[in-house]
């Protein structure tokens, strides 16, 4: 799967959901999460991302290791729901993301 690390978090640039093909990113209050079960590693998302925040899992620098749990956590109550437009934006981050001091 891809992920979306800290470098989205208060930027939410968006233009990654723009061309995800299964519409699998999905949205919170400070950022946007990969679903990584619905995610089909086609790399459209990762070049358009202006603040370089998305990898592919294998690719993720050290530091930001952790940002494949924090994807995966925020689907813990979501599950798999199949599109984001469809779900719309959500109420809440990954609780180690809405911890966060302000980012930008
Ligand atoms: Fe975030 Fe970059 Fe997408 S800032 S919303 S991962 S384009
Ligand atoms: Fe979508 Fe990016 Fe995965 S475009 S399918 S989230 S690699």
């Amino acid at each position: 799967t891809y992920v979306i690390a800290l470098p989205c978090v208060d930027v939410k640039d968006k233009a990654c959901v723009e061309e995800c093909p299964v519409d699998c990113i999905y949205e919170g209050p400070r950022s946007l999460y990969i679903n990584p079960d619905e995610c089909v590693d086609c790399g459209a998302c990762e070049p358009v991302c202006p603040t370089e925040a998305i990898f592919y899992e294998d690719d993720l620098p050290s530091e930001l290791a952790s940002w494949k749990s924090i994807n995966a956590n925020f689907f813990s109550e979501l599950g798999t729901p199949g599109g984001a437009a469809r779900l719309g934006p959500q109420e809440f981050d990954e609780p180690s993301v809405a911890a966060l001091p302000p980012q930008a």
